[in-house]
């Protein structure tokens, strides 16, 4: 059988129990935050080891991965992980904000700094108190406010908007970025000074695309809140659905599954409560390999390996791990079938 129909008790376990080594989560958030990042494959698993070594620490982090892969829920998770899960966490989106409007966000002002302050405001370094500050979109920052965010780290202070107090930055600071830092500093797009700062701890968020195993367990937690929203009874995907999910290659990541998954909700008649591959996008449908039920045994074996194969872009070792095989074995089934 395909790992890939694992529940997300398996990753509940693995990350959360004392026989994977590591202590329980020391409260309710922790607990709630790790059941709201699903994760069954190896690569994820072992990210989330790593997110939870780090989070102890209260050092700064750096999150880089392609847009929708989880990064602010990996952040979360390190804030409820960390020494004060019940302190602040507060999000601020760089790449939204004009420069003028992102200053007084971060940093606060004081009344009187510019026309219209008319009262004291805190920025989100103060809101954010002992807890964590997340800062996503992080290379969108001009050059002028990396300078004023690499004063403040180095520092650890910082003052409102015509502010003469300087007051002091507790909160740890997770960056969130799906750019890759080091080739915009090469390009001179990013202060390298700011990159170092940053780069304490990096932490990659794969594709979904590399961590196939993830898909089926995620599509059912997704529609299990789907189908909370739209008041319907459980959802289920059907194993061809779930297969030629698990075969798509997702550029948009777990948030364009979720796409996925609300639009064939939305078109689903009532009486059905099973997604079928025909209630898929053409796109997803086109990257299976059409029905499997007239295929033997065989053949849909594979299939599945030349799958995850694929998938992991050849990585034999990876590839074993998410099958359930040893490498040995799935050395032989390659040469068996040709792969
Ligand atoms: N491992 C996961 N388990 C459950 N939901 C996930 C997972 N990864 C991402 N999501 C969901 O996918 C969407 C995109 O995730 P997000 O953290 O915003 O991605 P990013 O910040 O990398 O763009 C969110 O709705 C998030 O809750
Ligand atoms: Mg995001």
């Amino acid at each position: 059988m395909p790992r890939t129909s694992k529940t997300p008790r398996t990753h509940r376990k693995a990350a959360g129990s004392p026989s994977s080594g590591s202590a329980q989560p020391a409260n309710l958030l922790a607990t709630v935050a790790l059941s709201a990042f699903v994760a069954t494959d190896p690569l994820s698993l072992k990210l989330i080891e790593t997110a939870r070594r780090v989070a102890s620490t209260g050092s700064i982090v750096l999150i880089h991965g392609e847009s929708g892969t989880g990064k602010d829920l990996l952040a979360s998770l390190i804030h409820y992980l960390g020494p004060s899960p019940q302190e602040p966490l507060v999000k601020i989106d760089c790449a939204s904000l004009p420069h003028d409007l992102l200053e007084s966000e971060l940093f606060g002002f004081e009344r009187g700094a510019f026309t219209g302050a008319n009262q004291m405001k805190r920025g989100r370094f103060e809101l954010a108190g002992y807890g964590t500050l997340v800062l996503d979109g992080i290379a969108s920052l001009s050059l002028a406010m990396q300078a004023k965010l690499l004063r403040v780290i180095e520092d650890r202070t910082f003052d409102r908007l015509g502010g003469t107090k300087p007051i002091r930055v507790s909160a740890r600071i997770i960056a969130l970025t799906n750019v890759d830092l080091a080739a915009a500093v090469a390009a001179r797009a990013f202060r390298e000074d700011l990159f170092f700062r940053l780069n304490v701890v990096p932490l990659e968020v794969p594709p979904l695309r590399e961590r196939a195993a993830d898909v089926g367990v995620i599509a059912t937690h997704l529609l299990t809140q789907i189908s909370e929203t739209h008041s319907r009874p459980q959802l289920r995907l059907a194993p061809e659905a779930r297969m030629a999910l698990t075969a798509y290659s997702f550029p948009g990541n777990v948030r364009e599954l979720r796409n996925i998954l609300e639009r064939s909700v939305v078109t689903l008649p009532a009486s059905q409560s099973q997604i079928t591959l025909d209630d898929l996008p053409r796109n997803v449908r086109n990257a299976s390999a059409g029905p499997r039920s007239k295929q033997t045994l065989e053949e849909l074996e594979r299939d599945y390996i030349a799958e995850i194969l694929d998938h992991t872009r050849g990585k034999k070792s990876k590839a074993a791990d998410i099958l359930g095989i040893t490498r040995k074995t799935l050395l032989e089934k390659r040469k068996k079938y040709g792969l």
